[in-house]
């Protein structure tokens, strides 16, 4: 039973003041070793909370009448007004399908962005032994009490993840049959949002009795189940394995234990998986060169590794999706590319944290595929060096107008698009399992790619008329063929 389990509903004053206390202590710490800061507080606030609270830390209080003030988790104010530009892309099918994207988080992110936004101070509550919007004194915190920046607050190695959601995992959205129909590549949930369809071991929304590894929030319209903070991170889960490296709170593994392989072992896959089907049952992702022990076995730096928060000589196939991605990435990535902007390094420093800038994702490749000096990697005597192909004077054109080009990404995996030929726009289509992209964007003349003006003429001529052009002569041919084997044209059959 949850309340037998959970007995206790609200801490007393002096137990809030121990939890408080042990917080200043954990932040104080953090003053000398920012990284540390976390796991004491991990290790503290479970101490004192196990088997007390149903949610992480409560700063709740009893109203001064002794009535018992439900308060909410962690008893804190949303700043009015407070609002947020939501992650999106040109393939983020919720965008066109659900309720699209809100500026307003819902469920448990709003709580837990009430203190890592940044916008308010980790010690200021609603309610502190009966007096209202109290600050609690803290230590250790950025200016003004907030959670403090950690490599900068537009980096993506920081707590403060700001109001800014647009480098950051998309939440608030609907995951639902639908969703994973449009998108090609999620779990298909079954009708009452759950995966794998009826015993939801996996995904679903907590019912009495049901508890997926992954919960999503009845928060959506009419309680339709959404992604949410929550959905990936637990602060109540214990980390007892040191060796396995910072988790992160997350409710499935932050790395990947055993090769993958075409199915989903939750023991042994990194989180993504549960809900990303990157193996579209065929073993796509298990074969990649990223995601293979025999190819990938090469290791993180020591500088590399600390930066990300990586156990020590992590080999790039266990980092798997975190080798690209972040779930919380440097501001200005696009599709959450782990350092994937043009932001300029600090010079001879190519483990420092990139600050902000344009999308540039070709810079998520260079982590690791440049030269030895600049390599993340221990090794890179396999890893070709593919920022140097793109230096040649004739190469393929990689430069966004973000970045100073002249047109628009050559490919671009947007799925919302209708150039006339595709409509990629409604609620059923399957553009985001195919990657259609748009024929407007395709085959675009760039004088980047260095290839001449006539050829460029014929590229560009290529890209329409052209192309339709050839599609009929091949059609004849075709048909040519078909027509000489056809009986009695001497071939045999
Ligand atoms: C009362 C303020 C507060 C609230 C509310 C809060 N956090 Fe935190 N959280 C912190 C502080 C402080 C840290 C440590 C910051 C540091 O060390 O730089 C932290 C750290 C973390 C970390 C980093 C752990 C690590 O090892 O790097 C994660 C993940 C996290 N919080 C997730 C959440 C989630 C998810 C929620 C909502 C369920 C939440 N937090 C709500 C204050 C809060
Ligand atoms: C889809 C899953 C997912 C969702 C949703 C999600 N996170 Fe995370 N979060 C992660 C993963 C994975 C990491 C570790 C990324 C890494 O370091 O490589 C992480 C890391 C963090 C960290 C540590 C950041 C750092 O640089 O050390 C904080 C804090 C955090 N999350 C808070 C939040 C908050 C707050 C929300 C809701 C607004 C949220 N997360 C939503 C997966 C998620
Ligand atoms: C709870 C399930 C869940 C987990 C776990 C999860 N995701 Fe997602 N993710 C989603 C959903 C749902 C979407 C929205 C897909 C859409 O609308 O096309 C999404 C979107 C994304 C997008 C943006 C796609 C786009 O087209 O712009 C990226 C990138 C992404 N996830 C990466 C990750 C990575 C990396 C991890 C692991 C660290 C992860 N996700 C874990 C459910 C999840
Ligand atoms: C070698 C680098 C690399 C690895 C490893 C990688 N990705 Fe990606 N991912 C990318 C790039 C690059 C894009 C496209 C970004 C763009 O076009 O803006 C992308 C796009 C995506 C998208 C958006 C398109 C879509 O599929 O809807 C999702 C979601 C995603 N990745 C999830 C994952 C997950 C989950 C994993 C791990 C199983 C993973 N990625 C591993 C580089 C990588
Ligand atoms: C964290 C490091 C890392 C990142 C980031 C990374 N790669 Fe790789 N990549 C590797 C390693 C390691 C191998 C395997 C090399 C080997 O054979 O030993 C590899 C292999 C490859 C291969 C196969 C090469 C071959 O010779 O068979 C391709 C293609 C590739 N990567 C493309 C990319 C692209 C494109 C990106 C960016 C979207 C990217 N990689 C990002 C580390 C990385």
């Amino acid at each position: 039973m949850f309340w037998r389990k959970h007995p206790k509903k609200f801490f007393s004053p002096e137990e809030q003041r121990r939890i408080v206390e042990e917080i200043r202590k954990a932040l104080a710490v953090a003053r000398a070793n920012k990284t540390k800061a976390a796991d004491l507080l991990r290790e503290r606030l479970q101490v004192l909370t196990q088997g007390q609270s149903p949610g992480p830390v409560h700063f709740g209080a009893r109203d001064a009448g002794g009535v018992g003030v439900r308060s909410p988790l962690w008893n804190r104010r949303i700043p009015a007004g407070s609002t947020y530009t939501p992650y999106t892309s040109s393939s983020l099918d919720a965008q066109y399908i659900t309720e699209g994207l809100a500026n307003t988080p819902g469920g448990s992110s709003k709580l837990c962005l009430s203190c890592h936004d940044g916008t308010l101070a980790i010690g200021n509550v609603n309610v502190l032994n009966g007096a209202e919007n109290a600050t609690i004194p803290m230590t250790g915190t950025g200016a003004g009490g907030v959670m403090p920046p950690g490599e900068g607050t537009t980096s993506g190695f920081t707590r403060f993840i700001g109001t800014d959601l647009r480098n950051d995992h998309p939440i608030s959205i609907t995951y639902n049959a639908d969703l994973a129909l449009r998108d090609g590549e999620l779990r298909q949930l079954d009708a009452s949002q759950r995966w794998p369809a009826g015993s939801g071991s996996v995904i679903g929304v907590r019912a009495p009795g049901f508890k997926p590894l992954i919960p999503l929030e009845p928060t959506g319209a009419g309680g339709a189940g959404q992604v949410q903070c929550a959905t990936c991170h637990d602060p109540h889960i214990r980390e007892t394995n040191a060796a396995a490296g910072n988790q992160k709170f997350l409710r499935m593994n932050r790395f990947q234990e055993t090769p993958p392989v075409a199915g989903l072992t939750t023991v042994g896959d990194i989180i993504c998986l549960s809900c990303h089907d990157k193996n579209g049952a065929f073993g796509v992702w298990a074969f990649s060169a990223h995601a293979n022990p025999a190819v990938a076995n090469e290791t993180y730096r020591a500088e590399a590794a600390a930066l990300r928060e990586f156990p020590p000589d992590l080999p790039v196939w266990r980092a798997a999706c975190l080798n690209c991605h972040d779930t919380h990435t440097v501001q200005g990535a696009r599709r959450l590319t782990r350092e994937g902007t043009d932001a300029p390094l600090p010079p001879g420093s190519p483990f420092a944290a990139k600050q902000g800038g344009n999308p540039a994702l070709e810079q998520t490749c260079y982590q690791c595929h440049t030269t030895a000096a600049k390599s993340v990697l221990n090794s890179v005597a396999t890893v070709p060096n593919i920022e140097s192909d793109f230096a040649l004077p004739i190469r393929m054109p990689i430069t966004t107008p973000e970045q100073g080009g002249s047109t628009d990404e050559v490919h671009d995996i947007a799925t919302g698009f209708n150039d006339g030929f595709v409509d990629c726009t409604g609620p059923t289509n399957r553009c985001g399992t195919d990657f259609m992209e748009s024929r407007t964007k395709l085959a675009q003349r760039h004088a980047e790619s260095g290839h001449s003006a006539g050829v460029q003429r014929r590229l560009a001529c290529d890209s329409a008329d052209a192309i339709r052009a050839k599609e009929a002569s091949f059609a004849q041919r075709f048909s040519f063929a078909a027509e000489r084997s056809a009986a009695g044209m001497g071939l045999r059959t």
